[in-house]
């Protein structure tokens, strides 16, 4: 019981801090808050939900092998290779549970995603984290050598990271998985990987195959555009699949699941088509703010940290009441202001409000 509800604690902690604490909500509120993509699922994945709709009296345990087949063939792995959760969140809170311990850390940086480093201080796992470099990025020397004070942990790297919207280079992860100190895992959150644009951003999954000590965590919240329906996944060698596996609830809803296969069926058309209509409109809200000589750190995901010059606060307060409401607060980046990418019409509200604040 303590367990599972160490493990409940801080996914409601998180929705309660991104929640916007406004009694009167506009209406017309501009959603900028929760790094979510603005269009959701297409025609066809809403069409298999609802043909699943009717027959979800059945739990269709005998489809998910079919169904896990689908996620992992199309990273190119094998099913015994991947393990899916309610979205990333549970295959990252399960990844914490098994690799850290009482005694074997939990090793990130700061600030980084905070879901995994909740869960580890929720399991009572001790937690270290390091200094970002004066670029925002991640400095994995630093990450490696914690892990060998400590004898061993579970290094936690989001790429690109979560909320700098800064990456770590492919040449950086893979100094990091060549110099892993004994007794320690390698946890690599690409939940924003398909927004990078950069040659020097590379996923991680190539580690997996190699069956290195990697997890790599996905989800389909984000470009796909499913963060409502609840799935991710995570992918590693088979032996830390096994590991991963009692740990989690259960199987995912069957209409989610259906709604990912249809969706992995046509990602080679409507991927290339989000990324690019995406880094459009970030690129053109970057030449904005560099227009007003406003600093924002150069982003690789589909949300933007922003220096507000002051204290971001006033804007984290102030917008929503203007009909925007943007990320919550990230200390120690006090000045920095996290704004997700949403689409052209929503970013030229984004652009109004924000003005109006900064200038205030
Ligand atoms: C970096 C990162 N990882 C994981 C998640 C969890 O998302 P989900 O559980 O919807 O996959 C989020 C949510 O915003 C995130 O920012």
């Amino acid at each position: 019981m303590a367990a599972a509800a160490a493990r409940l604690l801080p996914e409601m902690a998180y929705a309660q801090r991104a929640a916007v604490k406004l009694s009167d909500l506009p209406a017309d509120m501009v959603w900028l808050n929760a790094n979510e993509f603005p269009a959701g699922p297409t025609p066809a994945v809403l069409a298999s939900m609802q043909q699943a709709l009717p027959t979800s009296n059945r739990y269709h345990y005998q489809e998910f092998q079919q169904i896990y087949g689908a996620i992992a063939h199309s990273e190119d792995l094998q099913p015994e290779q991947i393990i899916t959760g309610c979205g990333s969140s549970e295959v990252l809170h399960t990844s914490v549970d098994a690799f850290t311990s009482p005694t074997r850390p939990l090793i990130s940086v700061t600030p980084a995603y905070e879901g995994p480093i909740e869960t580890a201080r929720a399991l009572g796992r001790p937690v270290i984290l390091t200094k970002l470099r004066e670029d925002y990025t991640a400095d994995v020397r630093t990450l490696a050598q914690e892990a060998d004070k400590a004898h061993g942990g579970l290094i936690y790297l989001c790429n690109p990271n979560n909320p700098t919207s800064a990456m770590t280079t492919a040449k950086d992860v893979d100094w990091l998985v060549r110099n892993l100190p004994s007794n320690t895992m390698l946890l690599v959150d690409e939940a924003y990987i398909h927004f990078g644009e950069s040659p020097e951003l590379e996923s991680a999954l190539p580690y997996v195959r190699q069956g290195k000590e990697v997890i790599v965590a996905r989800t389909f919240s984000k470009i796909y555009g499913m963060a409502g329906l609840r799935v991710g996944f995570a992918a590693a060698r088979p032996g830390i699949i096994e590991r991963l596996a009692p740990l989690r609830m259960n199987v995912i809803p069957i209409v989610s699941a259906r709604a990912v296969v249809t969706a992995l069926g046509e990602r080679s058309t409507v991927l290339p088509a989000r990324q690019a209509a995406l880094a459009r409109t970030r690129r053109e809200l970057c030449a904005w703010l560099e227009e007003r000589s406003v600093k924002f750190i150069r982003p690789h995901a589909n949300f933007i940290m922003i220096d507000c010059g002051r204290d971001a606060h006033e804007f984290i307060s102030g917008m929503p009441r203007l009909g925007v409401a943007p990320g919550r607060p990230f200390p120690p980046l006090t000045n920095m202001l996290r704004v997700t990418i949403g689409t052209d019409a929503e970013m030229a509200k984004f652009r109004d409000v924000f003005w109006k604040v900064y200038k205030a």
